[in-house]
């Protein structure tokens, strides 16, 4: 069935999403012949748009370059798009004649992706299930965050998922698992043999996994007022780095064995206290440049002026396990900070019997995922020339200097590509999502319920200071100012 045509239907596509990574995705993967062939793609939403009103809508995130234009009319040329209601099944049924019709009568593989707000994935799925199924070639469905916003309103998703599909036609996107420098994070573990033998509670110090934005919540203020950072990014992007960096050696690179493993490290961590989290919400920064900084979360007019949800947070987890035990891992991330980072600085242990009187610092592996994908390791050197002092260095692996001329294509590329692909290797699978659940969900509720204060930070800072003291606290030393 591989090598039957796809037809790739984009539910929500005159939205935020569609516009912004799905459309540029299909585009950039059919501009580098990435794209399985034949391949048609169709839209489909509410709004009542022509092809070409679509087409004008996702101009901006297309980037296109002036000599790409006939390739660019090509493809639009694939495409089509259908608008109708989400809740009534006469849209469906127009959408699957219209299937039909690109697919001429013919065998086809369908892929559904779901770019729409959570409130509409039931009826949508239980539509597709009934009404749009191609019925003589393989189906996937394509689901994006949140999946819920407990564990258990996220097991009722999954269970009329589970009542519609199989796990293996269910695609659910983390789009940081398609991130260049996290997927490398199992060839880094396990492909080095200095690392794989030291990477445990008897050399790690500590593991700091940041994720930091330099913007609020820029109009989406609604949205993010319901779910907060927590959900938004700690729950589902910094646990699967967690997981990742955490994990047991899979048997193989087997997406299942490698699932496996994630599940079982997550199963090892008990749910997170109030004691383990710090939380902050940004104020305005009245000397701010723009309108933008000097704008508080509680200014947001889509946001309550009493909302006491988190725009910051930290969590120290700790992985009860023969590997990882006493072992901080401190997860921190929040919007409106000093810069846009998302590294892992994994922190080895002070070396014993100190000589060089206290000037030595620990040895740091840091992986940059972006901006600008880097390995770099930190360790001691004697200061080159005549003298005898120390110096901390860096064996630095940047991409801009060593691959200069690679490409390293966006996340979605590579997952878009893995459903075409049938890999489930670098996607969600509903265990996972339910441990992430148990682990962050008793936290979020008390939260909620004794709305817990944040602690105000400025728009434009390095976020409360009391979380340095907590790193710090969790054996993780400062050296710069990250
Ligand atoms: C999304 C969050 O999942 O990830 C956003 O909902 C966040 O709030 C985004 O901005 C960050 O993704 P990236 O790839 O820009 O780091």
């Amino acid at each position: 069935d591989g090598k039957l045509p796809h037809t790739f239907v984009v539910f929500g596509a005159s939205g935020d999403l569609a516009k912004k990574k799905i459309y540029p995705t299909l585009w950039w993967l059919y501009r580098d012949d990435l794209l399985p062939k034949p391949t048609k793609i169709c839209g489909y939403a509410r709004s009542k748009l022509t092809l070409d009103e679509l087409k004008a809508h996702c101009h901006t995130y297309m980037k296109v370059q002036a000599d790409e234009q006939a390739k660019y009319d090509e493809f639009w040329s694939l495409n089509d798009y259908v608008a109708g209601p989400y809740d009534v099944s006469t849209g469906y049924q127009l959408l699957n004649q219209q299937l039909e019709k690109i697919e001429h009568g013919c065998r086809a593989n369908r892929i559904f992706y779901l770019a729409l707000p959570p409130t509409v994935y039931n009826q949508v799925t239980l539509n597709i299930k009934n009404i749009c199924m191609s019925t003589r070639g393989w189906n996937r469905v394509i689901v994006e965050k949140p999946f819920g916003r407990d564990d258990v309103s996220s097991k009722a998703l999954s269970d009329h998922l589970a009542s519609l599909f199989d796990e293996e036609q269910l695609y659910r996107i983390d789009h940081y698992l398609g991130k260049e420098m996290v997927q490398n994070l199992m060839t880094i573990r396990f492909g080095n043999k200095i690392l794989s033998s030291t990477w445990n509670r008897e050399n790690i110090a500590s593991v700091l996994i940041t994720f930091k934005e330099p913007f609020g919540t820029q109009g989406r203020g609604g949205y993010f007022d319901e779910f907060g950072i927590i959900r938004d990014v700690m729950q589902n992007h910094l646990l699967q780095i967690l997981s990742l960096v955490a994990m047991e050696k899979p048997c193989s690179c087997h997406p299942e064995e490698l699932r496996d493993e994630k599940v079982k490290v997550l199963k090892c961590i008990q749910p997170l206290q109030l004691s383990d989290m710090l939380l902050g919400q940004y104020v305005g920064n009245p000397d701010g440049k723009t309108e933008e900084e000097r704008t508080g979360y509680l200014d947001d007019p889509t946001v309550s002026d009493t909302s006491t949800t988190p725009t910051y947070a930290m969590a120290v987890i700790k992985i009860n396990n023969e590997r990882w035990q006493d072992v901080p891992f401190i997860l921190r991330c929040g919007k409106a900070l000093n810069e846009r980072k998302a590294e892992v600085r994994i922190q080895y242990q002070d070396v014993p019997g100190d000589i060089f009187e206290g000037s030595s610092k620990r040895n740091e592996l840091v992986i940059r995922v972006q901006p600008g994908e880097a390995l770099y390791f930190k360790m001691m050197t004697k200061s080159p020339g005549i003298t005898f002092d120390i110096e901390e260095t860096e064996l630095d692996l940047t991409y801009e200097q060593r691959y200069k001329h690679s490409y390293l294509p966006d996340a979605y590329e590579r997952l878009i590509l893995d459903v075409f692909c049938g890999s489930q290797m670098h996607f969600v699978r509903s265990d996972e999502l339910r441990e992430a659940w148990r682990i962050f969900t008793p936290i979020l509720h008390k939260i909620e319920r004794e709305q817990t204060p944040s602690i105000p930070y400025q728009y434009g800072s390095r976020g409360p200071k009391e979380a340095d003291r907590k790193c710090q606290q969790n054996n993780f030393i400062y050296y710069g100012s990250y």
